[in-house]
């Protein structure tokens, strides 16, 4: 018999069929003659009643099944008397695959907090929580791939070790094979990186951007969708030290364009995992609300999971610059009545809270915001003719703060120089200097963080907990 999922046998029109199962016990009831089992085996939400029964399995092992169990079954799929699921299975067969004690398994059939789950991040899958966000995070992976395929991208895979730091915040994890009890060192006491595996110094990315720019200027239309790591250490729900990131680049597109992409694209998939992530989203929008209601009035979301994300893809982004979004903080109440904790003034890096306002108390919608000053952003961006801004552009979410960062890019040699030059990069990046210097062209991309797409789409708020084993500071378990 071809294996079943459970998600299919769910979906099978016809009773009175034989069906074969495999899957880990969720629940049981009954008493050492008969049992009623819940069991799942990750395929979907739901789980598949089994009834187990003396008169067609030994009652030794109907002991045996127990919570966190992995167990076989053959039987007859047959219409269900209860009214929480119109069909079972009667087990003819049964197999024991593992056992579980249940006095030791973490897991018991009842609501665990999220800390006590993130310590068991081994188990954490085999919950009706984590088993939606999981399959969420594959559907919104699969639309990434598939959106850009229609859009006629390439997939591109920058590399993972780099000699280059792109974003330049110096938030890189050393990447070496040196003995850190014996470091080679040169005639002036510096560590000898000649003596290392690459000869030079080497870090992992912090973004595949800067390589992304070389696939652009040749194929096109490229994007990246890997892992990127920083050493930041910052402890909050937004941040990881390995996140995964999706980076489009694009020839020929300016600022304009660049926008309705990232636009365009997060409404795309958003989409994508309203109309194929229906049960998972339905059990994460009921979650959502019991949480919310543990909140303060004045905290609590204005709209239920499900809502946020129709409202996301049925209305437009507001779109101004930054040098707007000073001036409506400068006359917002919160600035006024000294509400904020940090100031608010034209050049300052915009802070959380900022960013939040403007989302959810004054457009209460997502929002881009570009033309930030050149003093706060990276050295590619492209410079604008008023000498204080570049092409930037922050994509800022609900709940979330930015979700995507991105730009036009510096196409032109001089002025790209000039930036490498005052950060005495230009040696090293001789090799994206030259794009410049042969065949430039207007060309942008963004980099959209993956995980914080995937916290927004399940309404979860700590980013630890949409990612399987997460890396943060002091964190590296499993
Ligand atoms: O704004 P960032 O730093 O932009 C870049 O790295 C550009 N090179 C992208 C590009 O233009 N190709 O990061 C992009 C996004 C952020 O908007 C955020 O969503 C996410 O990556 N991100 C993180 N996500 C989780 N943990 C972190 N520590 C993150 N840092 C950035
Ligand atoms: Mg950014």
């Amino acid at each position: 018999m071809p294996k079943q999922q459970i998600k299919q046998i769910l979906a099978l029109q016809d009773f009175e069929m034989p069906v074969e199962v495999s899957g880990w016990v969720r629940n049981r009831r009954g008493s050492k003659n008969v049992a009623f089992v819940h069991l799942n085996d990750g395929s979907c939400q739901k789980n598949i009643q089994i009834v187990v029964d003396a008169a067609h399995i030994q009652e030794d092992l109907i002991k045996k099944i127990s919570i966190g169990a992995c167990i076989k079954v053959s039987g007859t799929l047959v219409a269900s008397q209860g009214s929480e699921q119109d069909r079972e299975i009667l087990a003819t067969r049964l197999i024991i695959l593992g056992e579980s004690d249940p006095e030791k398994y973490p897991l018991q059939a009842k609501a665990h907090s999220m800390e006590f789950l993130r310590e068991n991040a081994h188990l954490r899958t085999r919950t009706a929580t984590f088993g939606a966000i999981f399959r969420v995070r594959h559907a919104l992976g699969f639309a990434v791939h598939q959106y850009f395929n229609e859009q006629g991208f390439y997939y591109w895979q920058s590399p993972i070790i780099t000699a280059s730091d792109a974003e330049g915040a110096g938030e890189t994890f050393r990447v070496t094979t040196l003995d850190l009890n014996k470091l080679p060192k040169t005639d002036d006491n510096r560590i000898d990186y000649k003596e290392d595996f690459f000869g030079r110094e080497a870090n992992l990315t912090v973004s595949g951007q800067l390589e992304a720019e070389l696939g652009a200027l040749g194929l096109g239309l490229v994007y990246t969708f890997g892992p990127t790591f920083r050493a930041e250490n910052s402890n909050t729900s937004r941040h990881l030290s390995e996140f995964w990131m999706i980076e489009p680049e694009m020839a020929f597109y300016e600022a304009k364009d660049n926008q309705d992409l990232a636009e365009n694209f997060l409404r795309y998939l958003i989409k994508y995992a309203l109309d194929n992530c229906k049960d998972d989203l339905g059990f994460l929008d009921q979650r959502f609300a019991k949480e919310e209601q543990q909140k303060k009035k004045e905290e609590q979301s204005e709209m239920g999971l499900l809502e946020k994300l129709r409202f996301v893809v049925e209305n437009d982004f507001e779109r101004l610059t930054y040098t707007e979004a000073i001036d409506i903080l400068l006359d917002s109440k919160p600035h006024k009545k000294k509400k904020f904790k940090y100031p608010v003034a034209w050049g300052i890096d915009l802070q959380s809270e900022h960013e939040r306002f403007l989302v959810e108390k004054h457009f209460k919608k997502p929002v881009i915001l570009s033309d930030y000053p050149k003093e706060i952003k990276a050295f590619y961006m492209k410079q604008n003719d008023d000498g204080k801004t570049v092409r930037a552009m922050d994509v800022l979410f609900p709940g979330i703060g930015e979700i995507i960062g991105g730009s036009q890019r510096e196409e032109n040699l001089e002025k790209l120089k000039q930036k490498t030059d005052e950060l005495g990069l230009t040696e090293e990046l001789w090799w994206y200097l030259d794009t410049r210097r042969f065949g430039t062209a207007p060309h942008s991309g963004f980099g959209l963080g993956f995980e914080r797409l995937v916290q927004f789409v399940t309404g979860l708020s700590n980013i630890r907990d949409v990612i399987p084993f997460p890396r943060a500071p002091l964190s590296a378990d499993f």
